[in-house]
């Protein structure tokens, strides 16, 4: 198939790139390199430097023709959103509205739409299915569930076929090692932690040690961005296959602790990676997980890489290279 990845640039966006190149699929990337990389492009993939924030940009691009698009394009900040909420509403709800009316005027119908799990909030039983009630606890979460229900109303209206995808904690990198480009100041647990473990940062902080969890510290689903990556090439074929939209959760399934993935990536550094405990992070659950049981039954996605050493050695591979 003839792709169009926007946010193709990014840390997922590129990981995705790999798996459709992989796949045979011919793909062009449309990004603006705000938070993308030139160094995580392909030589085999063309390349936009756009704007989703201008329509004219969009409408020349999907003018091109395309059999499908995958959108990840978003800030992706939690703690920012809460603050500047107005740079989300535009970029991420406005910015969606701008791609889903190019691509319909221009009868590209087929997307893959890189969701939260942010949209379901403080967990109300675990592990997380599809059903769970949503109820995100910030903005950047209630973005990604108002693009759900613009999906779900361009799916009825103008036989726009989907499959979002709601991501618990992306992590890792390729494990080959052709992607490793970094996140700038990034604020997600694996990437401080590599940052501590290369002297980039002298200490790093644990946000709270007294949850009811097994040693007090927050655990999470972490999936490794190569097996996300898989979903949506997984995505795409079941698109073209069953012509119907689908909505689904990609965890791991395997709960991590804050402290065991600081201490798994001791032992896998052999650094000493210095680590105090301070309060708690507002709005951080004690505990979330998911089922992805769905995932499996419709897409057949089955995480290889998710395990805690593969994730922290292919981010520390990464690291390294830089
Ligand atoms: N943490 C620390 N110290 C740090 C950074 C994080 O202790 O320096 C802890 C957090 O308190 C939390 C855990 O590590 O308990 C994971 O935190 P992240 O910031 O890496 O991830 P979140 O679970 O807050 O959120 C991530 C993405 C969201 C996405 C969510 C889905 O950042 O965009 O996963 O589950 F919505």
């Amino acid at each position: 198939m003839k792709v169009l990845v926007i946010g193709g640039a990014g840390y997922i966006g590129s990981h995705v790139v790999k798996a459709l190149l992989k796949s045979g699929h011919s793909v062009t990337v449309f990004d603006n390199l705000s938070s993308g990389l030139r160094q995580n492009l392909f030589k085999q993939n063309d390349f936009i430097h756009g704007d989703i924030l201008n329509p004219a940009q969009l409408d020349a691009s999907f003018a091109s023709g395309f059999d499908a698009f995958i959108h990840l394009a978003a800030f992706k900040a939690a703690g920012e959103s809460m603050i500047e909420p107005e740079k989300y509403s535009l970029n991420n709800i406005s910015g969606t509205i701008n791609i889903l009316n190019a691509a319909i005027k221009n009868n590209c119908k087929k997307m893959v739409f890189s969701s939260s799990a942010a949209i379901f909030g403080e967990p109300q039983y675990l592990p997380i299915d599809e059903k769970h009630p949503k109820n995100p606890e910030n903005f950047y979460g209630f973005t990604k569930l108002d693009i759900e229900h613009y999906l779900e109303w361009y799916d009825k209206l103008r036989n726009l076929k989907y499959v979002a995808l709601r991501y618990f904690n992306a992590a890792g990198y390729d494990p080959d090692g052709e992607i490793f480009g970094l996140e700038q100041n990034p604020a997600n647990l694996l990437p401080v932690v590599m940052e501590t473990a290369c002297g980039m940062r002298k200490e790093m902080s644990i946000f709270g040690n007294d949850y009811d969890t097994r040693d007090g510290t927050c655990i999470r689903d972490y999936v490794h961005v190569s097996d996300l990556a898989d979903a949506h090439v997984k995505a795409l074929e079941y698109i073209s296959d069953k012509n119907e939209s689908l909505t689904v959760n990609l965890g791991s399934e395997t709960g991590i602790s804050v402290t065991e993935m600081i201490e798994t990536a001791r032992r896998i550094t052999g650094k000493e990676i210095p680590a105090k405990y301070v309060g708690r992070r507002l709005g951080d659950p004690a505990c979330l997980y998911a089922t992805s049981a769905y995932a499996r039954e419709k897409l057949g996605w089955i995480p290889k890489y998710s395990d805690i050493d593969t994730l922290i050695s292919s981010t520390w591979q990464a690291y390294q290279k830089n």
